[in-house]
C-alpha cells in the first residue's frame, strides 16, 4: 500500500506528517518504510538521528528511509519496496516537475497537507490541476484527502472552511494542531508518539486510525 504525502507548497508539514504517521503505523504493527523524494532530505536526516538513538534505546521502532529524487528510479524503487513492506510513505517534493506527477500516480492514497489559511487553500489549485492530470493518465480515481496541519484553533475559521469546501477533495476529520512537540520530536529522530506531549500523541494516533480505516476500505 502506497501513501503519498504531497503538495506543491514547502513548509506545510509533508515531512512532519510522513514521519509521525510512519511511527504510529509502525506502533500499530505495520511494516513501514519512507521514501524521501525531496532533495532537502528531511526524512533521511531524521532517519539518521533515529538510527543513532535506536542504538541506545531498542524500544524505538525501526523505520527505514530510502532517498529517491529521480522520477524513473522512484517508480522502480517504490514498486520493489511494495513487495516487502505493508505500507510505503512517500515524502513529497514541493517542485512542480515530473517527479510530483509520479508521486501522485504511485499513490493508493494521496494526503495533501494544507495550513488553514485562505491564501494557502488558493495556492493549492495548481497542485490540484496536477492531481486531475495524473488521474486522467492513470485512467481511474486516486483517493485523496486534504489534511489540515498547524491548526491554531479547534474550529476552522469560516472563510477557510468555505475555501476548503470549494475544493472537491474531502478533508480528513482529524487535523493536527500547531504544537512545539512536532518541532522537538523531529530533532531527536522521534515522532510525537514517542514524545512527552500526550495531546500531540493522542491527535496523531486518532489521525493514524482514521487513515488506516480509509486504507482498509480501498
Ligand atoms: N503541527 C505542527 N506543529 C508545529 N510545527 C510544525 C507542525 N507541522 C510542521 N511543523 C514545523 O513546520 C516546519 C515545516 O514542516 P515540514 O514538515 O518540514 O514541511 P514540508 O515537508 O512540507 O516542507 C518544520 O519546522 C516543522 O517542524
Ligand atoms: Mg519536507
Amino acid at each position: 500500500m502506497i501513501i503519498s504525502i504531497s503538495t506543491l507548497k514547502g513548509g506545510v508539514g509533508k515531512s512532519t506528517i510522513t514521519q509521525n504517521l510512519a511511527v504510529c503505523l509502525a506502533e500499530s504493527g505495520y511494516d513501514v518504510c519512507i521514501v524521501d523524494a525531496d532533495t532537502n532530505q528531511s526524512a533521511m536526516q531524521w532517519c539518521e538521528i533515529r538510527e543513532r538513538e535506536r542504538l541506545a534505546d531498542d524500544s524505538i521502532a525501526e523505520i527505514p528511509v530510502f532517498g529517491q529524487t529521480d522520477g524513473a528510479e522512484l517508480i522502480k524503487t517504490v514498486k520493489q519496496l511494495n513487495e516487502k513492506f505493508n505500507i510505503i510513505l512517500i515524502d513529497g517534493t514541493p517542485s512542480l516537475d515530473k517527479l510530483t506527477s509520479k508521486i501522485i500516480l504511485l499513490a493508493d492514497l494521496l494526503i495533501i497537507p494544507i495550513v488553514p489559511s485562505v491564501l494557502d487553500v488558493w495556492a493549492s489549485v495548481k497542485f490540484l490541476d496536477r492531481y486531475e492530470e495524473s488521474q486522467a493518465q492513470k485512467g481511474r480515481k486516486i483517493p485523496a484527502y486534504l489534511l489540515v496541519n498547524q491548526n491554531q484553533n479547534t474550529n476552522l475559521a469560516k472563510e477557510v472552511k468555505e475555501a476548503l469546501d470549494s475544493i472537491e477533495i474531502p478533508v480528513l476529520k482529524n487535523s493536527l494542531k500547531n504544537r512545539t512537540a512536532y518541532r522537538e520530536a523531529v530533532v531527536k529522530g522521534r515522532g510525537v508518539y514517542e514524545w512527552k506531549d500526550v495531546k500531540a500523541k493522542a491527535e496523531m494516533v486518532t489521525l493514524s486510525n482514521e487513515i488506516t480505516k480509509i486504507l482498509k476500505k480501498l
